[in-house]
Formats: C-alpha cells, sequence, structure tokens
C-alpha cells in the first residue's frame, strides 16, 4: 500500500482550522482508495517568529525535504510586519525547495457566484502555470543614496534559459495530459503564453523562442497562443472560455492568478500548488489567514481541501483528487448558501465533515 509523509504547516490566523478540514478529507480519501498517510505537523509561522525570531530555519528545509509534500495554510500575521514571514516562510521554502512551478486552476463550480456577467462553470475552466523562482522576485536589486532626494532603486527581471524551459516543458506536458481535449472538454490542447513582447522585449523574447522552439519540436500536438498580459486581463474578464492552459513569467502570473481566483468565486475556493516535478510540492489555498475569523469555525475550508486535492494528483493518485474534487462540487451546487466566511450556513468543520463523507461514500 502506497504510503506517504505529509507535513502539515497550518499557519497563521485561519490557517490552522482550513487545514485540519482538508487532512480530515484527506484521510477520508486514504480510507477509500487504498494509501497511507503520515503526517506531522509544524508551527511555523507569525507566533512562532514572535516568540524565537524564527521564520523557516535552514534546519527546518532539511527537516522538510524528508517528507513527500507538504500542505501549508496561511501565512501571515497582524503584528508581524509584511514581507517578513512572506519572505522568510513562503518564498524561502519555494526557493530552498526548488518549486519551479506555481499551478493554479481557476474553475468556478456549480453554484459559485462569479462577478462575471453571464459566465458558468462551462466558460471558468483554465490553469495557470505560473513561474515561480525568477523574474522580479529573484531578489536581484538594490537602493543607492537612500533615504535622500537622489534616491535610486532597482528591481531587476531575471530569467535564464534554463528557468524557462523546464517551466514551458511542465507547461506542455501538463496542457497534453489536463488541457481541454484531454479532459473532453473541446477539440484540442492548448497552451497560451501570457507576456509583454512589445515592452519587455529581452525578457519576453525569450520566453516566446522557447516558447515556439520546444512547442514546434515536441509537442505539435498542442496549439500555441500568445496573449499581452494587459490583453490577458481583458480577456480574463470578458472572454474566460477562451482559455486552456496559460504559462507566464511569475510576476504576472502573480498578478493575474488573482483575478482568477476573483472570477471562480473568490479566496474561500482558490487553490495551488507549489511544485517541483522531481521534489517536494507544497499547496495551499491563495486565501490569506483572515486573522478576524481566526477561531470562530466560520471560515471556509473549501480551497484548503482543493489544495488537498491537487497535493493527492502530484503524488499521482488522480482517482482520490478527482474524487474530493466532485465532492467540492457537490458541496458548492447543493449545500452551500455562499462561499464568504460566516454565511456558508455552515460551520468550517460540517463543511469538511460534507466532504470527507461524500469521498467515504
Ligand atoms: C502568492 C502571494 C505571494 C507571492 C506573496 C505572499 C509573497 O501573493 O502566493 O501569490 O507574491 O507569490
Ligand atoms: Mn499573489
Amino acid at each position: 500500500m502506497a504510503s506517504y509523509k505529509i507535513a502539515v504547516i497550518g499557519g497563521d490566523g485561519t490557517g490552522p482550522e482550513v487545514t485540519v478540514e482538508a487532512v480530515k478529507v484527506m484521510e477520508a480519501a486514504a480510507a477509500k482508495f487504498g494509501f497511507k498517510i503520515e503526517k506531522t505537523e509544524f508551527d511555523f509561522g507569525g507566533e512562532r517568529y514572535m516568540r524565537t525570531g524564527e521564520t523557516l530555519p535552514d534546519s527546518a528545509i532539511e527537516e522538510l525535504r524528508k517528507f513527500d509534500s507538504i500542505l501549508l495554510g496561511a501565512i501571515g500575521h497582524p503584528d508581524v510586519k509584511p514581507g517578513i514571514l512572506e519572505k522568510g516562510i513562503l518564498l524561502k521554502a519555494r526557493f530552498a525547495l526548488d518549486q519551479y512551478i506555481n499551478l493554479r486552476p481557476v474553475r468556478l463550480y456549480p453554484g459559485v457566484e462569479t462577478p462575471l456577467k453571464g459566465k458558468g462553470p462551462d466558460d471558468i475552466d483554465y490553469v495557470v502555470v505560473r513561474e515561480n523562482t525568477g523574474d522580479l522576485y529573484s531578489g536581484a536589486g538594490g537602493f543607492t543614496l537612500k533615504g535622500t532626494p537622489g534616491e535610486v532603486a532597482i528591481q531587476t527581471s531575471i530569467y535564464t534559459r534554463f528557468q524557462v524551459d523546464r517551466c514551458l516543458k511542465y507547461a506542455f506536458e501538463y496542457a497534453r495530459k489536463y488541457g481541454k481535449k484531454a479532459r473532453g472538454k473541446g477539440k484540442e490542447n492548448t497552451l497560451g503564453l501570457v507576456g509583454k513582447t512589445n515592452v519587455l522585449t529581452f525578457i519576453y523574447d525569450l520566453w516566446e523562442r522557447a516558447f515556439h522552439e520546444m512547442g514546434e519540436k515536441d509537442y505539435p500536438d498542442i496549439r500555441r497562443d500568445y496573449y499581452h498580459v494587459d490583453a490577458t486581463c481583458m480577456w480574463m474578464v470578458k472572454s474566460p472560455e477562451w482559455f486552456d492552459v496559460l504559462v507566464t513569467g511569475n510576476m504576472f502570473g502573480d498578478i493575474i492568478t488573482d483575478l482568477g481566483a476573483i472570477t471562480q468565486g473568490g479566496m474561500g475556493i482558490a487553490a495551488g500548488g507549489n511544485i517541483n516535478p522531481k521534489g517536494i510540492g507544497m499547496f495551499e489555498p491563495i486565501g490569506g489567514s483572515a486573522p478576524k475569523y481566526t477561531g470562530q469555525g466560520v471560515i471556509n475550508p473549501l480551497a484548503a481541501v482543493c489544495a488537498m486535492a491537487m497535493m493527492l494528483q502530484s503524488l499521482g493518485e488522480e482517482d482520490a483528487a478527482g474524487k474530493i474534487e466532485e465532492s467540492v462540487k457537490v458541496v458548492t451546487g447543493s449545500k452551500l448558501k455562499s462561499l464568504a466566511a460566516g454565511k456558508m450556513g455552515y460551520s468550517t468543520s460540517e463543511v469538511g465533515d460534507m466532504v470527507a463523507q461524500l469521498v467515504a461514500d
């Protein structure tokens, strides 16, 4: 029987409440689909930082390397200056574990309200593959004359051909396996590159050349599209049904996936995975730590549950992942009044129970 070692970092605010529900669902899936889960909890986050000054020490990274996957609740504490925990925990894990893919499905589930007029689950159903290690996130830059009227700040976007190629390869493979044709939802599998070749004539020139070279040579079965990032934002609102799999750099990917998340019903449902295809992934609900709802049992755990399903898919437990997603659709489609905290008509744990029950059935 397959057995997986899972590290659970509940983190801050409502993070621990939602990861408990995700683990509940995972345990139901393990029992149903015949695999074993061995979970270990870690207390990294704002509280620990305030107590010890530690975010995610190198020793913790070494510890995390022993696991098959990581589930992260949320990072962000009202008493900690913004940036410290994000950089010290989230970005540190992404970089240290070389999780070079950030996979963010934009999928509207049945019964979920979208701000996009006239659009339904068939229209909002695509995935963004965001490169997760380079670009403006590289940390290259600095100040001169800091604090003076002549101050200069520089922050440089960096991409190597290696980084671009490995991301594109993942995206093409993903499109082949999970694109609209592969899922029986369209005539072809399509990968769209999101860039800005009209202005960022170095970075996105590299991406565009690499994209077409790889596509022509290794993925002739996959249709290739190109969109400027600004236009992408318009189409994400006006015609999201055009999209299948999108691939883009780190900064654009960060921005467009927040737009995507709101079109799929917001932070209560949006999930993402930080993936190293040959290493350890870290899966998380995209929503923040929602401090004002902490401890009330009103936060929506479905994003964490969906993150858990993505984790199981990455571990090769496709049937379990599919069953969880189907169960979430039943819950959004016929049970919850709303996805919003406090307005679901059920408590956090009742929502987890419902999904777990459906998975077990
Ligand atoms: C995200 C977040 C992070 C990012 C922040 C918190 C560092 O916005 O996961 O999208 O920019 O990647
Ligand atoms: Mn973001």
